[in-house]
């Protein structure tokens, strides 16, 4: 029997599976509408994350907790549209993440339903360990998400390096445990990332984390320098998306007011 077509070519939980048993680097950016989407898929990042970071990176929220659930549909309805190798992953935003593990399931069957997306991503740790079972045994794929949870950052008091290695690999051997296929594991120091990565046996993939776990993801915009908030550690600017569109509008105001644009090239006859 062939492939069926949804399938054919496109990054898979068994594709990341083995990607990490071959030591092969994943790569994982957040998108957040078609365009970027198309860029970052023909770019070759493997997982594009539709995350709920889209709360302060595109609405301009200080935190990401006022992201609903028809945003997360509506921004990741365009990014799976656009993605063909790359697998789509939608952030479930706060409070749907720590609701009745069947009230969580039919939120993430919603998103995935309406979207085509193919996972769906629930911060949180031990506690999450009975929700993730109940979301896997139904059918749907669940990366996790550890260390730093910026869900939870009015309880953390701030969005501080997370130190206690313990509790973290607690964590994350809970929600492998309970069939999490991935694992993000946000701003703890680089011995803590090699710990939990030493301690799974399912992708681990960091931000904020060191060089030893099996990928890496960071917010596109903080990337490519359109997001003009806070910048962490972390980050690594390669492009300035900011500054290049604030000359093109510069120039454009210019050409308009100089009455050189239109000129006659751009006009109608
Ligand atoms: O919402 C998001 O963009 C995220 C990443 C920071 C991993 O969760």
């Amino acid at each position: 029997m062939s492939t069926p077509p949804q399938t054919q070519g496109r990054v898979t939980v068994r594709t990341l599976r083995t990607m990490r048993h071959d030591q092969q680097p994943i790569t994982m950016l957040t998108a957040y509408d078609f365009p970027t989407a198309e860029i970052l898929d023909a770019a070759g990042v493997d997982v594009l994350l539709v995350g709920d970071s889209l709360g302060m990176v595109v609405a301009g929220h200080p935190d990401t907790l006022s992201v609903t659930v028809e945003q997360m549909i509506y921004h990741g309805e365009m990014v799976a549209r656009a993605a063909r190798r790359a697998m789509v992953v939608i952030d479930l935003p706060f409070p749907e993440g720590s609701r009745r593990p069947q009230r969580t399931l039919d939120v993430a069957a919603k998103i995935l339903k309406a979207t085509s997306a193919q996972a769906v991503k629930l911060e949180g740790g031990v506690e999450q360990a009975e929700r993730i079972a109940c979301l896997v045994g139904a059918g749907i794929p669940v990366m996790g998400h550890i260390g730093l949870q910026p869900q939870s950052v009015h309880v953390d008091g701030g969005y501080g390096v997370k130190r206690d290695v313990d509790a973290i690999v607690a964590d994350a051997e809970a929600i492998e445990q309970a069939g999490a296929f991935a694992i993000v594991i946000e701003c703890v120091s680089r011995e803590i990332g090699r710990a939990v990565t030493g301690a799974l046996t399912v992708p681990t993939i960091g931000i904020g984390a060191g060089p030893d776990v099996s990928g890496q993801v960071l917010v596109t915009h903080d990337l490519i320098g359109l997001y003009g908030g806070h910048r962490a550690k972390f980050v690594r600017r390669l492009a300035d998306v900011r500054g290049e569109m604030r000359r093109a509008a510069e120039e454009f105001v210019g050409a308009v007011q100089s009455r050189d644009y239109p000129n006659d090239g751009e006009s109608f006859r």
